[in-house]
């Protein structure tokens, strides 16, 4: 089967960037001049997806905002004369790409957000990308090298990277037979352990491709880690059902969601922009001389 509907968890409440976050969405924060969440858009849409589904909250609404048209915006542009910048705004998404929004009314979890997309996703394979992980995966996507694995083996997958042994505690760890395969069977996995607990240094990050399985086990996953229902808890029933794998994609992953991450992200991005790399390249060497 093919993946063709991907869902944006976008309902969390972004605690770790506030008061940026109070009333924007920490999703439609700028890294240089595209909205996290566009990034996340562009590689499901380059990976074949067809169907956006983005389960939000009330205080969210930026997003659809940003993914509808602005006329407005638009007739000003064109009496401007300003036809790059219309061309940009109009192209945010293709045409033939679809979008549907539901809401989370309260902020449960992953796994409740994924599970609120149930009545949009059916009896398919789905892939779930949390836009605060900006992957650049070069020449192919993190999403792309999922689906073409996926592709080959049609089982579950989740895209994971090495992390320290200090970090175990912010991630979902998987345990897998072998640490330096690409591809490999997952045999248990375990939320945010601490490192005297943790199977493997294999850290999951914000993508997925799941079979619609994982639904029924979402409705039926209690209060875990952080007193929210998580979707790491349901991929380990998942495991009892059938094969899941784990994929040490190749790229750069940045934590957007931490402040750190963030500013990481902005710099690489300006460093590669058509625009600004130059000048900004040249701004950075003069920055650097200052703090030596
Ligand atoms: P995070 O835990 O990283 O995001 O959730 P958060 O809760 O928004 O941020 P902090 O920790 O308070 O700073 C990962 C992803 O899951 C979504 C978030 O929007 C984010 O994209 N999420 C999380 C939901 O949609 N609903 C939830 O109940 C929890």
């Amino acid at each position: 089967m093919k993946v063709t509907k991907a869902i944006f968890p976008v309902a969390g409440l972004g605690t770790r960037f506030l008061p940026a976050t109070k009333a924007n969405p920490k999703e439609m924060m700028p890294v240089v001049d595209k909205p996290l969440i566009q990034y996340a858009v562009e590689e499901a849409v380059a990976a074949g997806i067809t169907e956006l589904i983005f389960v939000t909250n009330s205080s969210k609404r930026a997003i659809e905002d940003h993914f509808d048209s602005n006329y407005e915006l638009e007739s000003n542009l064109f009496e401007r004369g300003k036809y790059d910048l219309l061309e940009n705004v109009r192209n945010i998404l293709p045409e033939g790409v679809s979008c549907a929004y539901i809401r989370q009314r309260s902020p449960q979890g992953l796994g409740h957000a994924v599970l609120c997309a149930k009545q949009f996703v059916k009896n398919e394979p789905f892939a779930v990308l949390l836009a605060d992980d900006l992957i650049d995966g070069g020449q192919t996507s993190c999403l792309q090298q999922m689906i073409d694995v996926f592709e080959l083996n049609q089982t579950s997958l989740i895209a994971v990277q090495k992390i320290p042994s200090s970090e175990t505690k912010k991630y979902g760890i998987v345990d897998v037979p072998s640490e330096t395969d690409p591809v490999a069977k997952i045999q248990g996995i375990v939320e945010k352990p601490d490192a005297s607990n943790a199977p493997s240094n294999l850290g999951v990050v914000g993508r997925y491709i799941l079979t619609p399985q994982i639904f029924t086990l979402l409705e039926n996953t209690s209060k875990g880690s952080g007193g929210e229902i998580q979707l790491t808890d349901a991929i380990q029933k998942l495991l009892n059902l059938e094969s899941v794998h784990a994929l040490q994609f190749k790229g750069k992953r940045y934590d957007c969601g931490s402040k750190l991450g963030y500013l990481e992200a902005t710099l690489a991005y300006a460093l590669k922009h058509h625009e600004l790399a130059h000048d900004f390249k040249n701004f950075l060497r003069e920055f650097v001389v200052c703090l030596e």
